[in-house]
């Protein structure tokens, strides 16, 4: 199902493309200055309201929009808590810049005439963010998640796990942790049907771990409990938003019990050994 169409009248800004120095008047997307951040921090700030600038001038905003609002049927009024997790280096990485403007633009932190949602609370981790971009985020509103919870984040409200391109495993283990309110949760992340379809015996040779680390995907998908939506990926910058889909879940209504092989002690430590910062 087409979210994102072609785009039309805009430029890709290159890797090597340099960011303004920031000052108020090189800045005047109505987004976000803060005295708090120092040098760097507002050079990245300013670099994000460039990718701010050529996410707008694409079809990819306007067509997210639309497919969030009529095929997810997302009321505008509803409340949200984001998740942010794997975001990544995005004071190094464009394709992570990307993303993490596309999520402050549904959230109406960066351009408020384009929120798209009420959002309570944004948490956010990373283990690999350095304390520059962690800051860059606080000066958003985010709050920093101080443990690697491994994705095991239980929610009790609708919440958006924000997760381009992070580890099947991270996914798995948000499944896991919802496995009894799985309707609170909604997905952004790798497409759940092409991860079925690379480990299906037919295709090639799968290891076990291959299996273990997704086993709640699986089971959700073919329980027939997950809606997902799939993004066509043709905004300039292919690696941003490329394999994405929206995610989201109907209640198991107590028909399929969590997968028990993989759990040891009630937790989840037989998917992914319990170690301080892990990255999967
Ligand atoms: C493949 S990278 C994707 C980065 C970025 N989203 C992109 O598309 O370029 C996966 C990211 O997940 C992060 N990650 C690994 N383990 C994590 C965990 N337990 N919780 C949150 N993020 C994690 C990694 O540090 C990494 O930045």
């Amino acid at each position: 199902m087409s979210a994102f169409r072609r785009g039309e009248g805009w430029k890709t800004i290159g890797a090597g493309h340099k960011p303004r120095k920031w000052s108020p008047e090189n800045f005047p997307c109505s987004c976000h200055v803060n005295d708090k951040l120092i040098g760097k921090e507002q050079e990245l700030v300013a670099l994000l309201a460039q990718r701010t600038r050529h996410i707008l001038s694409s079809n990819l905003y306007r067509d997210f929009k639309l497919f969030w609002q009529r095929t997810l049927r997302c009321r505008t009024d509803q409340v949200f808590d984001v998740v942010v997790y794997g975001i990544g280096r995005f004071g190094e990485f464009r394709n992570a810049q990307y993303q993490l403007v596309l999520v402050l633009l549904l959230m109406g932190k960066l351009e408020p005439e384009h929120k798209l949602i009420d959002v309570q609370n944004v948490y956010f981790f990373d283990p690999l963010l350095s304390e520059q971009e962690s800051r860059v985020l606080d000066s958003f509103g985010m709050k920093r998640i101080e443990e690697n919870e491994e994705g095991k984040r239980r929610v009790n409200r609708l919440t958006l796990f924000y997760m381009p391109h992070c580890g099947r495993a991270l996914y798995n283990n948000v499944i896991w942790a919802n496995w009894d309110s799985l309707e609170n949760i909604c997905i952004l992340g790798n497409s759940f049907e092409g991860y079925l379809d690379r480990i299906r015996p037919t295709k090639r040779a799968h290891s076990d771990r291959d299996v273990e680390t997704g086993i709640c995907i699986a089971e959700a998908v073919q329980a027939g409990i997950v809606n997902e939506f799939q993004f066509v990926n043709d905004f300039g910058v292919i690696g941003a938003f490329n394999d994405l889909a929206l995610h989201r879940f109907k209640n198991f209504a107590n028909q399929t019990a969590r997968p028990a092989e993989y759990i040891a002690d009630g937790t989840c430590e037989a998917i992914i050994p319990k170690i301080k910062n892990l990255v999967i």
